[in-house]
């Protein structure tokens, strides 16, 4: 078989390159280690920052999220016992987020292939990327026992952390770059309106607590724990009352339809591309929860690896495929700081001096007192710009 572009992984990002690309004539196949129902059932982070809703209403997948999506006009941060708001709105020029989980994005998306006849081959293992120096990469994947060969101009790897497209970068100009926390977060999706109309982040002497929420009756919430809990050590009831001692506002309780941890981690691999194959979204960087940042920031990639394989296709230029990794690291670097601020600020560092909490407090005084300060979260939280050359 032979595509322009094969894309490796049907999360949002291979889905919405393919997507994007089918609206300007050209094609692509999509392999997937998983099954579709696997992609379509992993929950993940919910808040779209506003450039991500624009990127999805310009691709035209935006009825569903503009009918069920709740638009967030800023967020309230538990802090000392009091709830402190940062209006985003105001101080990002009328920029709002918007709470719509990446499960029901992903969803849009298979529909949305559906029409456009895209070959998605799900339950495939890549066992190699061959030849991304030279003009025609070749990818071979196995299914069902057989093996296969997939012939392409290109290899867009968007499989995610665990993913083979970063290994296959030349492991002579890669370098990794990897930070862990010494928390993580126990979360769970509840059967319950959520108690705030916006998202609260909680900074408590017990640790971290988050409100969000994925739709008027379902609420997601998390806590921080230790990196070796285990959500059996969690009864329902005991961490409801954990939540309402950190946040301080009292949960509507309802049935946990789903309970797991979420290691907090940040990465970052360059570069970014090689001959032939770029990687975007999780294949190339992670960051901690804390923000919602991650699907953003794939979805931003996306943004430009897209417009760099239009500028090839359409223009004959291979400029924007050159500097994709430079100008993708850009930006990524500075989500990456903005992703650790947020955990740091929020979260309850055992570790720490009582220097460093003393600190951590006049960064939370500083952010919560300054004008300055609430502009330059609410544009990193709304998000910093995509910069697509025309
Ligand atoms: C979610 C929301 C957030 O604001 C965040 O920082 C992390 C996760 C969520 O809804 O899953």
């Amino acid at each position: 078989m032979r595509t322009q572009v094969a894309i490796i992984g049907a999360g949002p990002a291979g889905l919405l390159l393919s997507h994007i690309l089918y609206l300007r004539g050209i094609s692509s196949v999509i392999i997937e280690a998983r099954s579709q129902s696997y992609c379509e059932a992993r929950i993940r982070a919910g808040i779209l920052e506003q450039g991500t809703v624009d990127i999805l209403r310009a691709a035209g997948l935006g009825a569903r999220m503009d009918r069920e999506g709740l638009p967030h006009h800023g967020i309230d941060i538990a802090f000392d016992g009091g709830i402190h708001p940062i209006s985003i709105e105001k101080y990002d020029g009328g920029r709002q987020v918007m709470a719509y989980g990446q499960t029901e994005i992903v969803k849009d998306l298979f529909r949305q292939h559906v029409d456009n006849g895209t070959v998605i081959i799900t339950d495939a293992e890549v066992t190699a990327i061959h030849d991304i120096d030279g003009i025609s990469p070749q990818i071979l994947y196995r299914r069902e026992g057989k093996d296969h060969t997939l012939n392409c101009d290109f290899v867009a790897g968007c499989d995610g952390f665990r993913g083979v497209s970063r290994k296959a970068m030349p492991t002579s100009i890669r370098n990794d770059f990897d930070l862990i926390y010494p928390y993580s977060w126990l979360g769970i999706l509840a059967k319950a309106t959520p108690m705030n109309k916006v998202v609260i982040y909680a900074q408590h002497p017990r640790g971290f607590a988050l409100q969000s929420m994925r739709s008027n009756d379902i609420s997601r919430l998390y806590i921080q724990v230790d990196n070796d809990d285990h959500v059996d050590n969690w009864s329902d009831e005991a961490l409801w009352d954990e939540l309402d001692v950190r946040i301080g506002v009292k949960q509507n309780r309802g049935e946990i339809i789903q309970k797991g941890i979420t290691p907090m981690r940040s990465f970052v691999s360059e570069p970014m591309s090689s001959g032939r194959l770029f990687l975007a979204g999780d294949a190339g960087h992670i960051v901690p929860p804390t923000g919602a940042k991650g699907l953003n920031l794939a979805i931003a990639d996306i943004a430009l690896l897209s417009a760099a394989f239009i500028d090839f296709y359409c223009a004959e230029s291979e400029v924007q495929l050159q500097e994709y990794s430079s100008r993708a690291l850009r930006r990524v670097w500075k989500v990456e700081r903005f992703s650790w601020f947020c955990t740091t600020l929020l979260h309850t560092d055992h570790r720490h001096s009582e220097f460093e909490k003393k600190l951590q407090r006049a960064d939370m005084d500083y952010l919560l007192s300054s004008d300055a300060a609430m502009k330059s979260f609410a544009e990193n939280y709304a998000g910093l710009p995509v910069e697509i050359l025309p």
